[in-house]
């Protein structure tokens, strides 16, 4: 099938990179000069396991193309993949801006039938509102059908979770366009669910929700649990046997970040409240998650006189390991604190370094310095406090005793629980984390 992906972010890319590895022809469609240039000589401009080899062996098959030009690339493809970001607004609703653009676009460079496939996360009844627009400024005599098709891949593991989703969920409002679809997913041979296009978009916000919903839970028993004497990792540990509950996302921490539950949360209370409806289960954990993002800041506040002049480690600075995305991320939160009550950072990130740089970059900021390491350790060096905001590898193999041997006080606040309490106990760490 001659398959055409608007906007390569996370979902176009991936989406269209694994299309063309299961066969279709695939062009990519991007606004972005420079980022066409780069993705034909094959780098991947996002940082992402296995996307780079995939699409260097798929430019040299011929089957993955990228293009600015959309014309060209929409005239005559089969299906056409939407997509782009619907970043928040301010008042938590979802930007449509690109999806309107794209579909005006299709509207008017199409010269045969063609199915349109919305990938983007789009609030409720919004694939009912792009095929209206794309009939209203259609250019040619042609059938276009649109198509609900939801995506559940998480950054750091795009590609995996792509080729092997735990479902595929299409929503369609013919047998055509239904047809069509389990077509472009035959080679995949993954279980897919067929239901209509306003469930399909319902299915991707109640599962995004349900997940943060689940953490933000999982956060509060945290805090309860530090009131109690209970420890929230047994408690999870001991919760995970239950099959109805499972043993994913049951780990608390500093809380959830990245490109989407934040923002699917705040649109589903969003939607909600425009039918009249408060839904009071994700307005809870959007809560528990904004107080639970600075919890050890405070609790490092409460220890400390002062954080002025205080050389401080941060270890990790990406919303999660394996990606050097930052959208949201607890470090944010937690360094405009303490640049603004005057700490020195020596911050270490393996990858999302280089994009923290930009937001901050090194020397002097607000009230503070903030400098950057290519060695956790480095980080460590005479620090005399060291938070962890993201729980990678090569922090969670720094052991114990290095930083009671590197610090100059040995006092560390783990957002993401990686040490054993005693052990840390055991090597002269003075050591908070979260929930024990
Ligand atoms: C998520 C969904 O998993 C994916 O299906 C959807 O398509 C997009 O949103 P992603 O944001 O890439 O993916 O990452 P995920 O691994 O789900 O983590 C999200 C956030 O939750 C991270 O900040 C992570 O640290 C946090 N998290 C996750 C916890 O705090 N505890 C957990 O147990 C799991």
């Amino acid at each position: 099938m001659r398959i055409t992906v608007a906007g390569t972010g996370y979902v176009g890319l991936v989406a269209g990179v694994c299309f063309a590895e299961a066969g279709h022809n695939v062009i990519c469609v991007d606004v972005d000069e420079a980022k066409v240039k780069l993705m034909e000589s094959g780098v991947s401009p996002i940082y992402e396991e296995g996307l780079q080899e995939l699409m260097q062996k798929n430019n040299a098959a011929g089957r993955l193309h990228y293009t600015t030009d959309y014309r060209s690339a929409y005239k005559d493809a089969d299906a056409i993949f939407i997509g782009v970001g619907t970043p928040e607004l301010p008042d938590g609703s979802a930007n449509l801006d690109y999806i309107a653009i794209v579909s005006r676009q299709i509207a008017e460079s199409v010269e045969k039938d063609c199915l349109v496939v919305v990938k983007s996360t789009v609030p409720v009844g919004t694939n009912d509102k792009v095929e209206q627009f794309i009939h209203d400024f259609l250019k040619k005599d042609v059938k276009i059908e649109v198509a609900s098709n939801p995506e559940f891949l998480a950054q750091g593991s795009a590609v995996h979770d792509t080729m092997h989703a735990a479902r595929i969920i299409i929503g369609t409002e013919s047998e055509h366009a239904e047809k069509v679809l389990k077509e472009i997913y035959e080679p995949f041979g993954l279980p897919i669910v067929s239901v209509n296009r306003r469930s399909a978009e319902m299915i991707k916000y109640a599962c995004n929700d349900f997940l943060a919903l689940k953490i933000s839970y999982m956060n509060d028993i945290a805090n309860l649990c530090e009131l109690v004497g209970a420890d929230i990792q047994d408690v999870a540990k001991g919760m995970s046997y239950d099959t109805r509950i499972g043993a994913n996302f049951l780990n608390a921490g500093i809380g959830y970040g990245g490109s989407c539950f934040p923002k699917d949360t705040k649109a589903l209370k969003f939607l909600a409240k425009q039918y009249g409806y408060q839904l009071r289960t994700v307005e809870a954990a959007v809560d528990v998650n904004a107080s639970q993002k600075t919890r050890l800041f405070k609790k490092a506040s409460e220890r400390m006189i002062t954080f002025r002049g205080l050389k401080i480690a941060v270890l990790g600075l990406a919303f999660k390991p394996k990606t050097d995305d930052l959208r949201e991320a607890p470090s944010l939160d937690n360094i405009e604190l303490l640049l603004e009550q005057g700490a020195d950072l020596v911050a270490y990130d393996p990858v999302a370094a280089d994009n923290f740089k930009r937001r901050f970059p090194e020397g002097a900021c607000k009230n503070g310095s903030i400098t950057y390491v290519k060695e956790p350790k480095k980080a460590l060096k005479e620090a005399d406090l060291c938070f962890i905001f993201t729980e990678w590898n090569e922090i969670r193999e720094i052991s114990p005793r290095e930083y009671k041997e590197h610090m100059r006080i040995p006092l560390v606040y783990d957002g993401r629980n990686i040490y054993d309490v005693r052990e840390m106990k055991d090597a002269g760490v003075e050591y908070y984390s979260i929930g024990r």
